[in-house]
């Protein structure tokens, strides 16, 4: 490319006395194959994304949100209008049905992202969208928030579980079925002692119908259903959320939870009592 530049400078420079080069005034017809043809590219092209763009959110009509899901720094509310289910970080839907999901966020922007079920969509606080889920095939498949939301943007996953008709249904009436209030196990009884008079529920609400509970951390009723902790970061075992209890800090650096000092009775008591079968 320099050498023709070159080239062409070399050889068509002006020479001293020769007369002045011939002025033309365009071509009007190539002119407008160079403008018409582009024009018609760009159009064709155009038609088809509004086709493949209004195919990808079919229309919402008056119809209600099968499942609200609302972003937190860091961790999802799932919350099921129909049914008063609530979890956090694990969708269940049916699987070859699609299902309409209502993105909130409660503070930054988050975006809702897994990436073979549905496009990605941001969670902007104030204005809720709309979205349709679909998985063909029962499954677990893997999403995440998509926007920079903070410290630990990076563990804010959230799992979809398309369920078979069947073991959808057995997940809603398990996440229905009301825990009893008042455990006699004396054990679980501590255990709930501990989450009520050492603040869990001042961010919490727990298992059971446990008094004071609020909104700002997760749900923990039926827990034991929850195949993760933390949006992610542990496997919800036992032993797991006692490590998450005694320090989540340590586990998630910049987590909103704070660690709450317990003797090892009380962390036993609470652990049974928040993953009891
Ligand atoms: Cu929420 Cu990134």
């Amino acid at each position: 490319m320099a050498g023709s530049i070159t080239w062409f400078v070399a050889r068509y420079r002006h020479q001293p006395g020769a007369p002045p080069p011939p002025q033309i005034h365009g071509h009007p017809r190539a002119e407008l194959v160079l403008t018409g043809v582009p024009l018609l590219i760009v159009a064709v092209v155009f038609a088809f994304s509004l086709r493949a763009m209004g195919k990808s959110d079919p229309a919402v009509g008056d119809r209600q949100p099968d499942i609200v899901v609302t972003g937190h720094q860091w961790w999802w509310e799932v919350r099921y209008p129909a049914s008063g289910v609530v979890t956090a970080n694990e969708i269940h839907i049916p699987a070859g049905r699609p299902v309409l999901l209502e993105l909130r966020s409660a503070d930054v922007i988050h975006d809702f992202w897994v990436p073979e079920l549905a496009r990605k969509i941001d969670l902007t606080p104030g204005a809720p969208r709309r979205i349709w889920l679909a998985a063909d095939r029962p499954g677990v498949y893997a999403g995440t928030c998509a926007e920079f939301c903070g410290t630990e943007h990076a563990w804010m996953r959230i799992l979809v579980v398309a369920d078979s008709a069947a073991a959808y249904q057995q997940w809603i009436a398990a996440s229905k079925a009301p825990e009893s209030a008042q455990p006699t196990d004396s054990l679980l009884a501590q255990g709930r002692a501990v989450f009520t008079t050492r603040s869990c529920n001042a961010c919490h609400t727990g298992p059971g119908d446990t008094p004071g509970g609020t909104d700002a951390g997760p749900d923990l009723a039926h827990l034991r259903l929850r195949a993760t902790l933390g949006a992610g970061v542990l496997a919800n075992t036992p032993a797991n959320l006692v490590r998450w209890i005694v320090d989540p800090d340590a586990i998630k650096p910049g987590v909103l939870m704070p660690q709450v000092h317990l003797t090892s009775d009380q962390l036993a008591a609470l652990v049974a009592w928040l993953e009891r079968p």
